[in-house]
């Protein structure tokens, strides 16, 4: 992708969200903001941070694509740390057997749920598949979103995880968003390994993940760590294994049934525990004490209509909270970072601050990124939003609604 020469100047407030690492507990409640800031960026990555009087005594307007953006909060672009944007298929029909009352692992233990998208994800051509990415990635782009974490785990199998992990490869090379791809090839138990999960497990670590490490096809390995589901000492063994191969671990934790998986991801050195539903006090101490990141999923707990993590109760307890979209075609259909920014502040008790730095440096943080992008610092990528308000403030008040009316990646407008 091209990078940019960039000037941004007059912004009402330029939210930096400064740091190059997870903001832990209170931390998380400093923005760092500048009146009237600008920023400079060259070949994409930000030089210059301050006043705009300052930064324009030290750089020459005529040097750089400008954009006077009086009146407009001015912030990091969102990383979206928890997606499962690439996959065949949709399962509108189980939504609405959940409105009717049958709950989520009851679809999934009759047979459907996950095994539905992997049969769909199976049949699709790597064409269609980029196609639907792409799109998803495009709407993604208009919430500003400019990092987003895929998974695979609508395979199951060899060609299909190594086929979504590619198509990933190639999204990421074409599109402005950039992507971090997590192996999740033990997402769910497929029909031919029912009651042999042990054995399941094994062929992932033989099979799979050698060729998805050779041939660099994921950063992170991630499992779903629940009751029917894998057990703890299944995650232990796939992600001990992943961990030994240099890969950077996440898990699907404590989200319906407390099993214990924040304490496992503290025990084995995790980048984040993501839903955390029922995470019990001890995992979450551990977690603190680990630095792992919670990965807080709102909508998705929306939508299948649980109770929400306990995200006041991590931060009080020196965690550092991300919060991102989980958009899969199952749980939780959506791109939507207002949505996210609403049901955290108005129903998990985390100030619009928080959540701001949980969608920036924390988000950034939970993809191992923390020292290249989330926040607005010389050095970083030149990944920015421009909203069409003076406040950030105004992101959960304008209720589902977006706000962000420019995002610049890499110092180039990429929407406008
Ligand atoms: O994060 N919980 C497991 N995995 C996804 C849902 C995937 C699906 O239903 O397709 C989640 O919610
Ligand atoms: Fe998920």
């Amino acid at each position: 992708m091209t990078k940019g020469n960039l000037l941004i100047k007059n912004a009402a407030e330029l939210v930096t969200c400064s740091g190059f690492e997870a903001k832990k507990g209170k931390e998380m409640n400093e923005l760092h903001v500048i009146p009237n800031g600008a920023v400079v960026i060259q070949g994409g990555v930000i030089q210059g941070v301050g006043s705009t009087e300052e930064i324009l005594k030290n750089y020459c307007e005529s040097d750089f694509q400008v954009i006077d953006a009086s009146g407009k909060s001015v912030l990091p672009g969102f990383v979206d740390s928890h997606t499962h944007f690439v996959f065949g298929g949709y399962r509108a029909e189980e939504f609405s057997w959940r409105l009717r009352g049958d709950s989520y692992m009851e679809i999934m233990e009759r047979g459907g749920g996950i095994i539905n998208s992997v049969k769909a994800t199976r049949e699709a051509s790597k064409e269609e598949l980029f196609r639907l990415g792409k799109r998803r990635l495009d709407s993604m782009l208009s919430f500003g979103v400019t990092t987003v974490e895929g998974k695979s785990g609508y395979g199951l199998d060899y060609e299909t995880e190594i086929k979504q992990l590619e198509v990933m490869e190639k999204l990421d090379q074409e599109h402005p968003i950039d992507i971090v791809k997590t192996f999740l090839g033990a997402h769910a138990v497929p029909k031919d390994y029912k009651g042999r999960e042990d054995a399941f497990v094994e062929f992932l670590i033989e099979k799979v993940l050698p060729t998805v490490v050779e041939r660099n096809l994921a950063e992170f390995c991630d499992i779903f760590c629940e009751k029917n589901v894998f057990s703890v000492e299944q995650s232990r063994r796939l992600l001990t294994k992943a961990k030994e191969m240099g890969m950077k671990l996440k898990l699907h934790a404590d989200e319906i049934v407390q099993l214990g998986g924040a304490e496992l991801a503290a025990a084995l050195g995790a980048v984040s525990a993501d839903h955390l539903l029922q995470a019990s006090d001890q995992g979450i101490e551990d977690m603190a004490k680990a630095g792992v990141v919670a990965t807080l999923l709102p909508c998705t707990a929306f939508s299948l209509r649980e109770h929400y993590a306990r995200a006041r109760h991590m931060i009080d307890h020196g965690c550092a909270v991300a919060l991102a979209t989980d958009l899969n075609p199952g749980s939780c259909f959506t791109e939507s970072i207002p949505l996210v920014f609403a049901l955290a502040t108005l129903y998990m008790k985390m100030s619009i601050e928080e959540a701001v730095t949980a969608l920036t440096i924390n988000g950034a943080a939970a993809v191992g990124r923390a020292d290249k992008i989330g926040s607005i610092d010389a050095g970083k990528q030149g990944d920015i939003i421009i909203l069409e308000f003076p406040s950030y403030k105004y992101i959960p008040y304008h209720i589902g609604v977006s706000t962000v009316e420019k995002v610049v990646k890499k110092g180039v407008l990429v929407f406008d």
